[in-house]
């Protein structure tokens, strides 16, 4: 069997972002697994405010890339900086325009329905970004119909979690990523 196709997807594009940091870091585990990774920035798929009216005038072309992105990979792994106890604005906007593009017969959140996600969070704050990933957990499963794996990684104190390779200085933290990205692994494994 060929080996799954994982994308990654930061949701901070802010300059020294620890989200985009873990991102980076998940990308190398996926990379050390033998996967096919493709780490993006949300940056190159600009996207205006959702607005019901313009996407009945049709959906941005970004959205249509975005949304042949995830189709084609089988696992995400997403990491969410945590704004007011819930996801950041980039990641949520680009969720909800990705939902909103459908070709004729298609099923509704096809790009969400057929893959499998994981989801990591870092802060500076002591929680990690933890409520973060409960959000972005209802939007994708609720919301979207995708399937999440309950292994998690949130990094608190994130200023001060990383060591000068970029990996996670805390052994707990570090396992829990791993355990992540090998059950996003195993389970995009078997996505048809
Ligand atoms: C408007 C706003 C709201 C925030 N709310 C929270 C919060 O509820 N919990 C938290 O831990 N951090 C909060 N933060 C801090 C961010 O999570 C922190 O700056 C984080 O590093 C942002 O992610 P990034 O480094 O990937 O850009 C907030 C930041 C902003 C700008």
């Amino acid at each position: 069997m060929p080996a799954p196709k994982i994308l990654v997807i930061p949701g901070s594009l802010r300059s020294g972002s620890h989200n985009a940091r873990l991102a980076a870091l998940a990308t190398k585990e996926l990379t050390l697994a033998e996967v096919d990774v493709t780490r993006i920035s949300l940056e190159d798929y600009p996207l205006p405010l959702f607005d019901a009216d313009l996407a009945a005038s049709g959906p941005p072309l970004a959205a249509a890339q975005l949304k042949r992105m995830l189709i084609a990979h089988q696992g995400v792994f997403i990491t969410s900086p945590e704004y007011s106890a819930s996801v950041s604005p980039l990641l949520k906007n680009a969720i909800d325009w990705i939902s909103r593009v459908r070709e004729a017969g298609e099923p509704t959140y096809a790009a969400f329905k057929g893959r499998v996600f994981a989801l990591g969070s870092a802060s500076s704050g002591t929680g990690g970004g933890i409520r973060s990933l409960m959000a972005l957990r209802q939007i994708l499963e609720l919301g979207c119909g995708a399937l999440v794996i309950p292994e998690q990684v949130a990094v608190p104190r994130a200023d001060l979690a990383f060591d000068d390779l970029d990996d996670l200085k805390d052994e707990t933290l570090a396992a829990a990523l791993k355990a992540a990205v090998r059950r996003l692994i195993a389970l995009a494994g078997v996505m048809p």
